[in-house]
């Protein structure tokens, strides 16, 4: 077939959009896979570089058309991240000691609201000897446990088991490490005209100092802490989702604690909360002392549902205030050691989502990539029921 000279040149032309494009997106994953890797800066310099791309968050581009490259730096965020697993990292944390078929069984201490005057609900703060096992049972911060409420299911089965995210550190409230602590909200709602109590969280809220409770695990390896002191810890938590966090901020602030074991936080950690109303947010006088205490280290921000209202008039939810900051949560997420723990209401799932897409695209970056990442380099912790 003859093509004329012009046609040729035409044809030509018409590349080099699609060239530049090609590259442009090459470089830009590029520089994120690096900057995952280095915790260099890369796209904040390069943000700053060129104001006007920071300022309006502009669209982020379609999926489809980064897909490869966002491939390619999953891959070689992946490649770290598998070098570091044939470290087998927390890989002596214990996973189902007991099992429900073989449950443990513990004696309550404790067991007091965690809510104050005005609340709305039932949350109980419950603790449990864990003493006498054989093999002991043995947790790590972001594990949860299975209880197995007594009594039997409308079949005359036994109840099937219902985790629990763990609230204590692996020493205890107590610090004598024997205890695991629960924070459990009462499931409680309306049908047929009728109040229906759920089962489990009903049984634990009721129980008193002295009952014996079968509890099973530890499960879950998802919400652990990283082992390095100078990492940053975003947490993100409605209602009972604060329950591991509660561990966490244990862990890195509470006089105790810091003398117990030999890993002294030096990292920045920033919970964001999320109530309906202050008399329900859940350990929060401990929170703000740890902040009075650790200042440079500790940011605690809450959105109270009931109280406060977003720029929309809605009410004020954790994804509100992402948005608020979401500069300088990115500017967090672009140095390799943040990770980010999410934990609560399946329901915010998808408003975190949102918020992060927005937030995200203000920096020039497509969040429907960048999780995946987050993720596979073991960064972004999600735990929702
Ligand atoms: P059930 O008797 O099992 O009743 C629940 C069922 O009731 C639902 O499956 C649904 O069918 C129905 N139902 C619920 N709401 C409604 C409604 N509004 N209208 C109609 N039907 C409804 N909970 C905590 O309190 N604290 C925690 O720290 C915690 N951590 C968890 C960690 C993980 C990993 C998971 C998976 C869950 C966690 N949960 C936690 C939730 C907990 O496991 C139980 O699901 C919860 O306590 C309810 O159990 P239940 O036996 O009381 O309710
Ligand atoms: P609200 O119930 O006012 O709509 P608790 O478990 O103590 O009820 O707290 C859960 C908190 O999470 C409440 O403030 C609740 O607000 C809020 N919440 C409810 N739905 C969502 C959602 N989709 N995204 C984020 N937060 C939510």
């Amino acid at each position: 077939m003859a093509y004329s000279e012009t046609k040729v040149v035409i044809g030509g032309l018409a590349h080099i959009p699609i060239i530049i494009g090609f590259f442009y997106l090459i470089r830009r994953q590029y520089s994120f896979g690096a900057m995952l890797r280095t915790g260099k800066n890369a796209l904040s310099e390069k943000v700053k570089a060129s104001p006007s791309k920071a300022s309006a968050p502009k669209k982020a581009p379609a999926a489809s058309k980064t897909a490869a490259p966002a491939k390619a730096a999953a891959a070689k965020t992946a490649a770290p991240a598998k070098a570091a697993a044939s470290k087998k990292p927390h890989a002596d944390v214990p996973v189902n000691t007991y099992k429900p078929k073989a449950p443990f069984t513990g004696t309550v201490t404790e067991n007091y609201s965690a809510l104050k005057e005005g609340a709305i609900g039932k949350v109980q703060h419950i603790t449990f000897d864990l003493s006498g096992g054989d093999p002991e049972f043995k947790y790590v911060e972001g594990q949860s446990c299975g209880i197995l409420a007594a009594g039997e299911d409308a079949k005359g089965k036994p109840h099937r088991p219902r985790l629990y995210s763990i609230a204590s550190t692996r020493y205890g409230d107590n610090f004598a490490g024997n205890t695991l602590s629960l924070c459990v909200r009462q499931l409680q709602y309306e049908k047929d005209g009728e109040t229906i109590n759920g089962v489990c969280s009903t049984y634990l809220c009721n129980l008193s100092p002295g009952d014996k409770v079968k509890i099973s695990g530890p499960v879950g390896k998802e919400m652990l802490l990283p082992e390095e002191e100078d990492s940053n810890i975003i947490m993100l938590a409605t209602g009972t989702g604060i329950a591991p966090m509660r561990a966490y901020l244990r862990r890195m602030f509470e006089p105790t604690e810091i003398e117990k074991h030999q890993w002294n936080f030096k990292g920045k950690a920033w919970l964001f909360m999320g109530a309906p109303k202050t008399a329900n947010l859940l350990y929060d006088a401990d929170f703000e002392h740890y902040k009075s205490k650790f200042p440079d280290n500790l940011r605690y921000t809450k959105a109270i549902s009931r109280e406060q209202k977003n720029t929309k008039g809605g009410r004020m939810y954790i994804q509100d205030r992402v948005l608020e900051h979401a500069e300088e949560i990115f500017n967090m997420i672009e140095n390799p050691k943040t990770h980010i723990y999410l934990c609560g209401l399946k329901g915010m799932e998808p408003g975190i989502d949102d918020a992060m897409t927005t937030a995200a695209a203000a920096k020039g970056l497509d969040w429907s990539e960048l999780r995946p990442i987050l993720r596979k380099a073991g960064r972004w912790h999600a735990e929702t029921y």
